[in-house]
């Protein structure tokens, strides 16, 4: 394996969007998944927020049937905006503009749902040849731990794709890709040496869980296009890097804190609540009641 040029700065990001988002119904029978609120905001918008906030400010979303929301909340709202216009609310209309002002924003349809991995290989109608990241919604990072600046950090340097990892209870690993690594120095860099989607918690490789969050060159498109049906008779993601790795060096991005599976009914409360509890206009009042609650049981 043979060492590369550093990378030019990765511009562009995918956001996968076409899940079906059954672990949420009844609320995403008629709703995207995508369009959950998080106090006041949409989950995607903080995915497209925290893409934004690392210089990734060409983002195409992936969608599918039923999606046209996303695309109706991150457009311009013409008669909203003059409605808020004519009543003098002025905040309001800050937010609405700024959302659609975020960042260059584009969409495809996936066309059938086939899984993650071609989700991402439709991409490549928008991505060509250039590295990009893939954010998926249902993971919501906390733009202040830093993984996806880091991450991008490590991939214009090593000129490798980049794949974020953190350790989960053993009896949890069956829910997402694992990874098999060597340990390189006191950083979260490590090496990946191997990758599998959803293991047996018996067949597992290690408690390193993939979280949503990649960084990858072209190759791994060549990949996906090579990759047949996996796990669930899906084309896995997880299972193009596998390949990738027969070529080129992967490496993970190893983190602790700051991540909320919001597909996750408990794990969007919890989202919920940190995100109000952090907020200058929410936070102190819902504290007091909180311990108020919790005082009470
Ligand atoms: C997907 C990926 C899996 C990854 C997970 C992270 O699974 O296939 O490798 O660990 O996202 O959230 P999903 O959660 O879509 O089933």
């Amino acid at each position: 394996m043979t060492s590369r040029a550093p990378q030019a700065r990765v511009t562009k990001a995918v956001i996968p969007a076409a899940g079906l988002g059954t672990r949420f119904l009844p609320a995403t029978k008629a709703v995207p998944k995508e369009m959950l609120p998080l106090v006041d905001k949409p989950a995607i918008q903080y995915v497209v927020e925290e893409a934004v906030g690392v210089g990734l400010t060409d983002v195409l979303v992936v969608t599918g049937r039923g999606k046209g929301a996303i695309e109706d909340h991150f457009d311009r709202s013409p008669e909203l905006e003059s409605h808020l216009e004519a009543g003098g609310k002025d905040t309001e209309l800050r937010e609405v503009r700024e959302v659609a002002g975020l960042a260059r924003l584009h969409t495809l349809r996936q066309g059938e749902a086939r899984g993650l991995g071609h989700a991402v290989g439709v991409a490549r109608r928008h991505v060509g040849d250039d590295p990009f990241a893939v954010l998926l919604g249902d993971d919501i990072m906390d733009p202040a731990v830093g993984v996806l600046a880091g991450m991008l950090t490590a991939f214009e340097q090593r000129g490798r794709s980049v794949v974020a990892l953190r350790r989960v209870p053993p009896a949890q690993i069956s829910l997402y890709g694992c990874a098999a690594v060597e340990v390189l120095g006191e950083g979260p860099l490590v090496r990946i040496v191997d990758i599998v989607e959803k293991p047996h918690p018996g067949d597992a490789p290690s408690d390193l869980a993939v979280m949503g969050r990649y960084v990858f060159g072209p190759a791994i498109l060549d990949e996906i296009d090579r990759t047949p049906p996996g796990k669930g008779g899906e084309i896995q993601l997880t299972d193009a890097i596998r390949s990738l790795l027969r070529s080129e060096e992967v490496y993970g991005y190893t983190f602790e804190e700051g991540r909320y599976d919001v597909g996750d009914k408990q794990e969007y409360l919890r989202a919920t609540v940190d995100l109000a509890l952090r907020r200058d206009d929410l936070g102190p009042d819902l504290r007091e009641w909180l311990l108020e609650r919790l005082d009470r049981r």
